[in-house]
């Protein structure tokens, strides 16, 4: 079964605004993808000249989203994901990596970007046996999430919410913790945490001027955390090796992979 409950229930949904960059365009950008518009490309660009790692930060981020998809399918018999900030569809798509370990894997996406919304049917082209939806909703609003990803998985079964560089559009740190806690608590033990968050730490200096241009010129607001932080959303959970580290450096495929800016992490409910 496919569902795209969320993508037919907007049919009057704004439209991709092509003035101002926006978060979901840019990062398809820098990971080479072609859903972007002029205003993307110059803001992208600008980033890139001030903070010259972030098509790399872009492309260890997707890569550590597949290592973690196959870690949790394949060696963790995880079934459910819930990916909140997914991000235009691309290569390795949540779904894509589940099913290939098993046909029955089914996945939410859930995203609030207009341009994603359109692409949205991309991200739904489930195997027959598993299921894939789309919810068009805003991470700021857990419950909606949470109602909504119940049309598609099981909650009494665990379940891999995936927060890859989304959690860095929220920016007070004590609702960032909350959102995190509110979805965490309703699954059952088993259940998974893994996230991707940018950072000023592990040689990401660069960012603080990045990430004030970005906020100057383009939408959403984002912010960094330290390590520090970051290691908060995973109060009451379990990390799996080898803990909260540069994305770059969770169980890399090529040990030589260089270091990136960007936290990474997976974490289980005891
Ligand atoms: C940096 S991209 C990450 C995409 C993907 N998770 C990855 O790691 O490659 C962040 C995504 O979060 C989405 N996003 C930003 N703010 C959001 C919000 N308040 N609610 C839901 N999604 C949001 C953006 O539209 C974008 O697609």
């Amino acid at each position: 079964m496919s569902q795209a409950s969320g993508v037919d229930a907007h049919p009057t949904a704004p439209r991709p605004d092509p003035s101002v960059a926006h978060n979901a365009r840019v990062w398809n950008y820098w990971l080479g993808g072609k859903d972007n518009f002029e205003s993307d490309r110059a803001v992208g660009d600008r980033i890139r000249s001030m903070f010259p790692v972030i098509g790399e930060v872009a492309r260890a981020d997707r890569r550590f989203l597949a290592r973690v998809v196959r870690h949790l399918a394949g060696d963790l018999g995880v079934r459910q994901f819930l990916d909140i900030g997914t991000g235009l569809p691309t290569a390795d798509n949540t779904h894509q990596l589940a099913q290939a370990v098993d046909p029955r894997s089914r996945v939410v996406y859930v995203d609030n970007d207009p341009m994603v919304l359109v692409h949205a049917r991309a991200l739904l082209t489930s195997s027959p046996e598993g299921a894939t939806d789309y919810l068009d909703a805003d991470v700021h609003r857990p419950e909606e999430i949470l109602a909504g990803a119940a049309r598609t998985l099981d909650l009494d079964q665990p379940v891999a919410v995936m927060m890859l560089g989304i959690l860095n559009f929220v920016q007070d740190t004590e609702v960032a913790v909350a959102i995190v806690r509110r979805l965490l608590d309703v699954m059952p033990s088993g259940s998974y945490l893994a996230l991707t968050h940018p950072t000023v730490e592990l040689g990401g200096e660069a960012n603080v001027a990045a990430m004030a241009f970005w906020n100057a010129h383009a939408s959403p607001p984002i912010r960094a955390r330290t390590g520090a932080e970051i290691g908060r959303f995973f109060t009451g959970l379990e990390l799996v090796e080898p803990g909260l580290v540069s994305c770059a450096r969770w169980r890399p495929d090529d040990a030589d992979e260089a270091m990136v800016p960007q936290y990474g992490g997976l974490a289980r409910k005891p």
